[in-house]
């Protein structure tokens, strides 16, 4: 039976076949009292040193399988238990209204997926290509040996205090008055928003946000049973009018915005609709969550400060961070910076949910950070994606026939069509090796059938005209099929 061990390279040779043996034993081969082959005997079939079998039995023997006996023989010692197969539950009996409606919403599940040589328009993450190893390599060495053993220890659900102390200023840096306010560190943006709705809102609440926005965000909202009332965007963001008649409506608990290179759209709210947005959730007194998506993938004009720098001291502006698009999105890294008596309260919502966010991701980052890293990774992936973006753009200028394009900049454009279904381009498009997301996913109210977002950031400038091209075919075909 011994001969169908098949030792790979991989794993040292011991515990390859310590686990064979468990195997053996755990399925009933061998049971309790059994002789194993002695030690010579195994060691002649698997044709391995005699030592390399000795050290499996006794790792055997330390986690309780086997009794080695002096001059005996190693003995199987483990009571080995008779399997029942008649325990099965229906889950679809079982499983919450939660569960099922995640299942529904998951768009990613549901979606038409990319395969191997397709040109993708659909993902807006990061080039990796992009990634500098070697600085983040050296960063992962200098805090191994700094922070030594207890970065491999638990941490504290806040975060870890030098990543913390270092977005502080970061924050302050981006015009924002921190006193008074902290920061919570959360497995990236998706964590933070659903920790914040969880501390302000219970089910039936109304919360107001851009329509269209952010897929995951409105997923979130459902699944904390939300009203989610969505307010139109202009060219320069939030329709101010119809924020003010929402707000004076009914009483919102909270409003949702995305200021920058807004996803899907990527609008970028003007410096002068910041003041106005700003001073109308001051009159109503309703606390804003700011997304402050890619804020740091500008690639011309003047920097446009957070809305909760306009807050100065005040409180009422919750902001969210992430590095997931303009750094390392694998790292799941993001914060909320907020007033200090809602970061006590975010604070416990965590630790009750996970403890805290991995030590050495945030560690790593940290040393990765501290160094200068990131500003040279910025600068440098800020013109590569600049170039994309305007590539991209003179390509669906010259070949797709659309009725508006978006999108100021970031990792994605934004275009409708002209009484053209996204959904069936998509059809078209996936049989000619294109994928985009089609835009009725980011709509709250059913809308966007005739728009799509495309992601440029992982699609190099050849792939762009090409991709590009095809689905300007695909479009022409259908106008002219109308
Ligand atoms: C609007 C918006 N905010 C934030 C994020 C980042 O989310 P996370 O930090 O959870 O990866 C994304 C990612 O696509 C996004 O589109």
């Amino acid at each position: 039976m011994f001969k169908d061990i098949k030792l790979c390279e991989d794993r040292p040779y011991y515990l390859q076949i310590k686990d064979y043996v468990k195997e053996l034993i755990l399925k009933g081969v061998y049971i309790k009292d059994d002789k194993l082959p002695s030690t010579r005997e195994l060691s002649l079939i698997l044709d391995v040193s005699r030592n390399t079998v000795i050290e499996a039995y006794k790792y055997l023997e330390d986690e309780g399988f086997i009794k080695n006996i002096p001059n005996k023989g190693a003995f199987v010692s483990y009571n080995s238990i008779i399997y029942d197969e008649g325990f099965n539950v229906k889950w679809e009996d079982k499983i919450t209204d939660y569960a099922i409606l995640s299942d529904e919403l998951d768009t990613y599940k549901h979606d038409i997926k990319w395969k191997k040589g397709m040109i993708s328009f659909k993902s807006i993450s990061p080039d990796d290509n992009l990634f500098d190893m070697d600085d983040f390599k050296k960063s992962f060495l200098n805090i191994l040996s700094t922070e030594e053993r207890k970065i491999l220890n638990y941490g504290y659900a806040r975060g870890y205090k030098p990543l913390i102390d270092y977005l502080l200023k970061y924050m302050e840096n981006k015009g924002v008055n921190i006193k008074n306010k902290d920061i919570l560190i959360t497995n990236g943006f998706t964590e933070g928003f659903d920790i914040t709705l969880s501390a302000l809102t219970k089910r039936g609440d109304r919360v107001i946000c851009e329509n269209p926005t952010h897929n995951t965000s409105i997923k979130i909202m459902n699944l904390h049973g939300l009203y989610i009332d969505g307010v139109k965007l202009n060219e320069d963001g939030i329709d101010t009018n119809i924020l003010k008649d929402k707000l004076a409506e009914s009483k919102a608990k909270l409003v949702f915005l995305v200021p920058s290179y807004h996803n899907p759209t990527g609008i970028v709210m003007s410096p002068e609709k910041r003041i106005e947005v700003y001073n109308i959730i001051k009159e109503f007194n309703v606390p804003v969550i700011e997304d402050g998506f890619n804020e740091e993938l500008r690639y011309s004009g003047s920097h446009i400060a957070p809305l909760s720098a306009f807050c100065g001291s005040g409180n009422g502006v919750i902001y969210i961070g992430s590095f997931s698009k303009i750094l390392f999105p694998g790292l799941r890294i993001g914060w909320i910076l907020a007033d200090k008596e809602l970061i006590n309260y975010l604070e416990s919502i965590k630790r009750s949910r996970n403890i805290h966010t991995s030590f050495l991701d945030q560690a790593v980052l940290y040393e990765y950070l501290r160094g200068g890293n990131f500003e040279k990774y910025i600068n440098k992936v800020r013109k590569v994606y600049k170039e994309r973006y305007e590539f991209i753009v003179y390509c669906i200028k010259k070949y797709i026939p659309y009725k508006k394009l978006y999108g100021e900049g970031g990792l994605h454009v934004f275009l409708e069509l002209d009484g053209i279904n996204s959904r069936d381009v998509l059809s078209e498009a996936f049989k000619k090796g294109v994928i985009f997301t089609p835009g009725d996913i980011f709509y709250t109210d059913g809308g966007g059938e005739n728009a799509l977002r495309i992601g440029f950031s992982r699609v190099d400038i050849k792939d762009i005209e090409k991709g590009i091209k095809i689905l300007g075919d695909i479009i022409k075909n259908m106008r002219k099929g109308d």
